[in-house]
């Protein structure tokens, strides 16, 4: 029994002088390349490595003390761990500075991009308007059923509340339109915010990107940019509006474009209309582009309806206005011929090139 213990003892002792050991050998390892740092790994921590063999003799260790010998041979291990791990960033760093990597630079050469089309055409129909005095104004994208609808005279069964035409967010069954939360389906959303707000005169434009729950083909998207116009004082007329659109359209087009004015239907402006511009192409002449009509459609117009007015507390006996909107893709694809809507959203670079020099 003695004999036993005393051989034991030993054995312990032995252990730890070959941990304190190792801990010093550890602290002083060196090692400038991956291999080195392998093969001190493979020397001291795999399967066969001399900490893991500390490991497997731990279990002659008696009961007692093994606590102890536990939180050593952990202690050694991390110790043995940190070191290596921190052997490799060193040689890492001093790799880098070798080779002179300059870790700044970017991964491949930088292309520089182009304006996009719908951005030049944005900035080209602000630019006119600005001319004549018309101010920004923006909005949020994601509205209330309040200012896209219900404040611009849409009927609570209107079709384009349907789910067909506008992105629903929120529909709130209580019947309280500013919480039935949508994805705007117009511009116009920013003139019934702008009315409410602000005492006419009011002239804006209000620029921005709008949601419809189409198919996406070569004609339709379910986003596409607007850009809305909105006059508000005493007097306006129709043939105030008829004016701006016909200078709109001479700047935008060219000195010899013709406009004509086609009635039609909005929920918030009464009388409405359509305008069309003389087809760029043959002037007017007629020919495929523009169906052999001569004409070409570009906006919706009309003067604010009495009711929109009042409804956004503006009294309509004093004030009467105009507001018109225009589509921004529409107007890029009559000048730029393109064909296909999808070509704006998939910013194939080719494509986009070949805007950069038109402006
Ligand atoms: N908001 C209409 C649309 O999205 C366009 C429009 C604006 C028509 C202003 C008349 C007046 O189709």
């Amino acid at each position: 029994m003695h004999d036993f213990f005393i051989k034991l003892s030993i054995h312990q002792d032995m252990l730890l002088d070959r941990i304190e050991n190792l801990k010093a050998q550890i602290a002083e390892l060196k090692a400038d390349n991956s291999e080195a740092l392998e093969a001190l790994r493979i020397k001291y921590l795999s399967k066969k490595g001399e900490i893991t063999a500390l490991f497997n003799e731990f279990r002659n260790v008696p009961n007692d003390q093994k606590k102890e010998f536990g939180q050593r041979l952990n202690e050694l291990k991390a110790l043995a761990t940190d070191k290596i791990n921190s052997l490799k960033e060193e040689f890492k760093a001093k790799e880098v500075v070798a080779n002179k990597i300059d870790i700044t630079r970017p991964a491949f050469p930088e292309e520089i991009g182009t304006r996009h089309p719908i951005s030049l055409v944005r900035k080209e129909i602000i630019d006119i308007f600005s001319r004549l005095g018309f101010t920004l104004a923006d909005g949020p994208e994601v509205e209330d059923d309040m200012h896209v609808f219900t404040s611009l005279n849409f009927a609570a069964d209107h079709p384009a509340r349907d789910m067909q035409d506008t992105f629903f967010i929120n529909e709130d069954k209580s019947g309280d339109v500013t919480r039935n939360i949508v994805l705007r389906s117009h511009t116009s959303s920013v003139q019934s915010r702008v009315m409410k707000t602000t005492e006419p005169p009011i002239r804006i434009i209000c620029p921005g990107r709008v949601y419809r729950n189409e198919a996406i083909t070569a004609r339709a998207h379910c986003f596409f940019h607007q850009i809305e116009g909105l006059y508000i004082d005493k007097n306006v007329s129709f043939a105030d509006l008829k004016q701006v659109l016909l200078y709109f359209a001479k700047e935008l087009f060219g000195p010899d474009t013709k406009i004509r004015l086609r009635p039609s239907y909005f929920p918030f402006t009464e009388p409405s209309a359509e305008m069309d511009v003389s087809c760029m192409l043959c002037g007017g002449e007629g020919c495929g582009f523009c169906k052999h009509t001569g004409w070409v459609e570009i906006l919706g117009c009309g003067m604010v309806d009495p009711n929109v007015l009042e409804l956004c507390g503006i009294d309509s006996k004093v004030y009467t206005g105009y507001a018109f909107g225009v589509g921004v893709e529409r107007i890029t694809n009559l000048k730029y011929m393109v064909k296909d809507l999808r070509m704006f959203s998939e910013n194939d670079v080719r494509f986009l090139r070949e805007f950069e020099h038109t402006h």
